[in-house]
């Protein structure tokens, strides 16, 4: 059986179907602060199986004893966190909080019930502000501008560690490009609470008339077109090697990371333009100022996951593009149409 925390959450739900489908057994540790039960839901339907959920808080300790001696848990997928830059400008304890004193009280009862396989949620932001292109795991570590990107790097080092100090560990740390699109269902996308800190979502809130026009934040870059460049990801092939790096974590130990993109970068007036390809209808958008923290351009070197997991991404842009708009439309208030009340309820609660 799998634990994974944060299991409600965008990209944890996709990881939760896709470990079903691949034939795991899966506990989901969720305290739903930024997420919705709605999710597990649908992820049962997709699946065709019940999908064990425990709504609590991953800093719970007696929580998380009691899950490891109730369930045969042999290896951990750790998605819980905060990820909202800004949110974390204006309230860092709470991002150290729960991305870091959480990451050590998973580890440490993990220790404690004999489980050393774990896949760790790291971000590309680790690599703070490079200007070598594209970005492989070789290039070192630079100092994020912020709380949330600290609190990446900063577990990043607590996990290395850990597994210096013994060797049972077998760790990934697995730095994300930039996640967008959703399930081909439609069933299951990112459900952003209130106005979306990121590109994808709030262009999908636009194209429903949510919003009436895009912030492009800052034409006067040094790329090709003056608009920042990233490496956008489908969720779907991003959880994918997750499934991969389980697998190899069985094998080896210490900690391995691996960068987790495409290799291609796009710029923001691309992304629009294939948007509107996609939706068939005009973006109307507004160039502001660079938004303050944001990097040029940035996208990945790709290939070691491919040596080492036998991991690439497949899915272009357009997918990527048609399936967050599919889940957009069938969902035009996300999981709100059929809520729980519990998005936003216990962020700091130790809920168990
Ligand atoms: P998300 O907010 O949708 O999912 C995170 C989940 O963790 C939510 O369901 C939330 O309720 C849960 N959670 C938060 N704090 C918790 C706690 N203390 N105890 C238990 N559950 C808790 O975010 P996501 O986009 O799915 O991101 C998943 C992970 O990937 C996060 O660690 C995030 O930092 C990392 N990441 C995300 C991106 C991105 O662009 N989405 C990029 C790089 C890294
Ligand atoms: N952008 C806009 N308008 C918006 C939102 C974004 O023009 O309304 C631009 C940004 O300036 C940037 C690009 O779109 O050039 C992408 O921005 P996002 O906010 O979607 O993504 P970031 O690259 O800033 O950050 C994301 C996650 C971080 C993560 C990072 C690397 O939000 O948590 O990718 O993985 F660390």
């Amino acid at each position: 059986m799998i634990l994974v925390t944060g299991g409600a959450g965008y990209i944890g739900s996709h990881a939760v179907l896709e470990l079903l489908q691949a034939g795991h057994e899966v506990l989901v540790l969720d305290n739903l602060c930024n997420s919705s039960r709605v999710a597990i839901s649908r992820v049962e339907r997709l699946a065709g199986r019940p999908v064990n959920f425990i709504k609590g808080d991953v800093r719970n300790r007696p929580l998380l004893n009691a899950l490891f001696a109730a369930y045969p848990i042999e290896a951990v997928m750790h998605f819980a966190g905060l990820k909202a830059v800004g949110e974390s400008v204006r309230e860092p304890l709470r991002y150290y909080e729960t991305n870091v004193s959480g990451s050590i009280a998973l580890c440490q009862a993990m220790a404690e019930a004999g489980v050393f396989r774990l896949v760790f949620s790291s971000s590309a932001t680790v690599y703070g502000e490079t200007s070598v292109m594209p970005i492989s795991e070789q290039c070192p570590t630079g100092v994020p501008t912020n709380p949330y990107g600290q609190s990446k790097l900063m577990a990043e080092n607590v996990l290395r560690g850990l597994a210096n100090s013994d060797p049972r560990w077998s760790i990934g740390l697995l730095r994300y490009f930039n996640p967008i699109g959703a399930h081909e269902s439609g069933q299951i996308g990112e459900d952003p609470d209130g106005t979306p800190n990121n590109l994808l979502p709030f262009m999908l809130q636009v194209a429903v008339g949510r919003r009436s026009e895009l912030n492009i934040f800052g034409d006067d870059y040094p790329t090709p077109d003056g608009t920042g460049v990233r490496d956008y990801i489908h969720v779907v092939d991003l959880v994918k090697g997750h499934l991969k790096a389980l697998e190899r974590l069985e094998q080896s130990n210490g900690v391995s990371v691996w960068n987790l993109g495409t290799g291609a970068g796009y710029s923001v007036m691309q992304m629009v333009r294939a948007f509107e390809e996609v939706t068939g209808r005009p973006l109307p958008y507004v160039i502001k100022p660079r938004r303050p923290g944001d990097i040029a351009q940035c996208w990945s070197d790709p290939r070691k996951a491919w040596q080492e997991l036998g991991w690439r991404a497949e899915r272009d842009l357009t997918t990527m593009l048609a399936d967050a708009w599919r889940w957009q439309r069938q969902n035009p208030r996300g999981y709100a149409g059929e809520k729980t009340g519990d998005k936003k309820t216990a962020p700091a609660a130790l809920a168990s």
